[in-house]
């Protein structure tokens, strides 16, 4: 048995949320370890459906503890908000349910109102962002002044961080024609929540180590997706954290050994939500009719996902940049009844044919994609439960995919419903 870490192997919204819900029946703890509540995880269970952006989306099922690891930005308001919204749809959330590593860094009201200010400054060239203050956050922490959980428990240590966090935003903000913070706005607000928060934090890398070693089942579980990593995504329209699976050791203060099996989560065809280059994007009926079948509208700023077909490279991409196992293939049947679909399997740029996304920022841009046309299928495979199934077309299209990416489809989804899913290899088996 080993544990599993859950990514995104696109831009996001792939079907991480409902995933990980599915094998948390099989895990003992579900860890978030990066990002913060610029996620949007949908979990539909029968009639209930939530939707999770700091919660761990094991947190709906009884008896898994949900972590919060060290790599995650928290918003300590939008946090209470989300544990007040879950709680009254019936879910038990308590400090023996929900740990929060002490040492996560905070995200402020200071760093929502940077993450504005910017994205209105950038205009035509604005990223996109979730206006959730994300990026600033995660410079705060790597600029050493974040706040931190920890920080809550000492009010005057608190001051003097404010000060100094606020001594170099305030300029900035001012800077932009913005109104600077008061730090004793800020003192006041957190306040409000920081014995609520207090009482979820914890020492998370110790916890985590006991029950690995007590032999429990972990499942990392993470947001964004790959080509909106910092690192390996389409720089500079990505998000501020690592979204790879590398990532889940470190943001929750484990050994890279403990990581295991790596799922990637992949969506039958590509969208995206925000700016940046998307070589297969569809401007057309095609692509409408994508964002209808798949209710592509994001959870987190209601934003249309942009939509396209399914890019074979970037995913090949992901998979090896990000060391991903096998993928968990989702929202198969949004492409039922299309007579045909198309495949990725290449760009052109210039008078060359890439087999990868090139970094540069103008060559992302200007890559065109070759197809490969692959025959539709007539039959419905919403919610299908077993292979047998579905269409022979629609297996056809699925081992298509596994030999250009070179991974394994290791579960398939065929509807958002938490039953609605195919296990075709337990990726918590070695
Ligand atoms: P995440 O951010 O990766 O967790 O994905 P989101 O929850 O933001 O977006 C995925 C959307 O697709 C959600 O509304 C899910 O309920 C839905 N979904 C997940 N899997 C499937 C599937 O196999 N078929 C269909 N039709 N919808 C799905
Ligand atoms: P889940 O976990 C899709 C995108 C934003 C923007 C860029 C940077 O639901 O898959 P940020 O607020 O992070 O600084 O925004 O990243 N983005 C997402 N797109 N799914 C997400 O999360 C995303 N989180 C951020 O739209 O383009
Ligand atoms: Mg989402």
């Amino acid at each position: 048995m080993t544990n599993v870490a859950v990514v995104g192997a696109q831009w996001g919204d792939e079907g991480k949320g409902k995933v990980v819900d599915w094998l948390s029946s099989r895990a003992d703890v579900v860890v978030r370890f990066q990002g913060g509540h610029n996620a949007g995880h949908t979990l539909v269970i029968g009639d209930r459906t939530f939707k999770l952006s700091l919660l761990p989306s094991g947190v709906v099922r009884p008896g898994k503890l949900s972590v919060i690891g060290n790599g995650v930005v928290v918003d300590p308001w939008a946090l209470m908000r989300e544990i007040e919204q879950v709680r009254g749809q019936g879910v038990e959330i308590t400090p023996e349910t929900l740990v929060i590593a002490e040492n996560a860094a905070l995200i402020l009201p200071v760093h929502g109102a940077i993450d504005r200010a910017r994205e209105v400054a950038r205009g035509a060239s604005a990223i996109g962002t979730t206006g959730r203050g994300i990026g600033p956050a995660y410079e705060d922490k790597v600029a050493r002044r974040a706040v931190r959980v920890c920080d809550l428990a000492d009010p005057p240590l608190l001051r003097t961080k404010l000060d100094d966090l606020l001594a170099h935003h305030n300029l900035f903000l001012t800077g932009l024609g913005a109104e600077p913070m008061d730090r004793d706005a800020i003192l006041a607000e957190l306040d409000g929540v920081a014995d609520r928060v207090l009482a979820h934090a914890g020492v998370v890398w110790e916890r985590l180590d006991q029950l690995r070693r007590a032999g429990k089942r972990i499942l990392f579980e993470g947001a964004q997706g790959a080509m909106l990593d910092v690192d390996h995504g389409t720089y500079p329209f990505v998000t501020s954290s690592s979204t790879m699976a590398a990532n889940a050791a470190a943001g929750s203060g484990m050994g890279p050994g403990t990581v295991g099996f790596v799922l990637g989560i992949t969506k039958a065809y590509t969208t995206r939500v925000g700016s940046g280059p998307f070589p297969t994007e569809l401007h057309d009926e095609i692509g409408q009719r994508l964002g209808e079948r798949g209710r592509e509208f994001g959870t987190v700023t209601g934003r249309r996902r942009r939509c396209g077909w399914f890019d074979a490279v970037m995913v090949r991409q992901a998979v090896k940049t990000g060391g991903i196992n096998g993928i968990a293939l989702t929202k198969l049947d949004v492409l039922d009844g299309f007579d045909s679909l198309k495949l990725c399997v290449g760009y052109r740029h210039r008078d060359a044919t890439l087999h990868h996304l090139p970094s540069a920022q103008a060559a992302q841009a200007a890559v065109e994609p070759i197809y490969e046309e692959m025959e539709g299928w007539g039959a419905s495979t919403f919610g299908a439960r077993s292979w047998a199934d579905l269409p022979a077309t629609a297996i056809k299209y699925i081992r298509r995919i596994e030999e250009l990416i070179e991974a394994p489809v290791a579960l398939l989804s065929t509807s958002p419903d938490r039953d609605d899913t195919i296990l075709v290899r337990d990726p918590f088996v070695d």
